[in-house]
């Protein structure tokens, strides 16, 4: 299976588009799998289905009693794209690329910053997995924000609004 990696190919195919739009603009606005647009779309969808599982886990946290089972099912979920992220933003994807986008120019600019910060994200959903298998409520409470934290931090960071 030479296919069985699609978004990652996409990556790749993007930085090529990227360089050859400086020799021929415009090209890299064409709808195809590996436009801007189309990585662009990928990434607000994923973002936002992460953001629906966090919502998830603050919104059972605020209940009396609190549904472990539904929240580990949304730590999975944010788990399951943290692997992804920094490959959501190959070079060419800002808002030069024509599209609407939050990503700020400053992710290009910082990418060290901004993947650092990317990397945390993995191991705090793990360990929010980890607190959710344990009785400790409070511990849930706090891997909570801890993990929003990440979301927040480079929120701040790099993305408008
Ligand atoms: C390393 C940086 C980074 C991290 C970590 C991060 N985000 Fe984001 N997020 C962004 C950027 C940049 C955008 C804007 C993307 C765009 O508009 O193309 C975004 C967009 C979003 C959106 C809006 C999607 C839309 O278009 O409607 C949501 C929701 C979101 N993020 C939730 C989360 C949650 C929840 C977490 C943590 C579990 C998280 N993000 C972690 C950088 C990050």
């Amino acid at each position: 299976m030479s296919r069985s990696h699609p978004r990652l190919m996409t990556g790749g195919a993007l930085l090529v588009l990227a360089g050859l739009s400086a020799l021929s603009s415009g090209m890299a606005a064409a709808a195809d799998a590996g436009s801007p647009q189309a990585v662009i779309e990928v990434r607000q969808a994923s973002f936002k289905k992460m953001g629906a599982a966090m919502k998830t886990i603050v919104d059972q946290l605020k209940t009396d009693a609190p549904d472990k089972a539904r929240m580990a099912a949304a730590a999975l979920v944010i788990g399951s794209y943290t692997a992804e992220v920094r490959g959501w933003f190959p070079a060419g994807s800002g808002a030069e690329a024509g599209v609407d986008t939050d990503a700020l120019p400053y992710i290009w600019e910082a990418r060290a910053k901004f993947d650092a910060i990317a990397d945390r994200l993995a191991p705090e959903a793990k360990t929010m997995t980890t607190v959710l298998a344990g009785d400790d409520m409070a511990a849930v409470r706090a891997q909570a924000k801890t993990l929003g934290g990440v979301c927040s931090d480079c929120h701040h960071s790099f993305r408008a609004d």
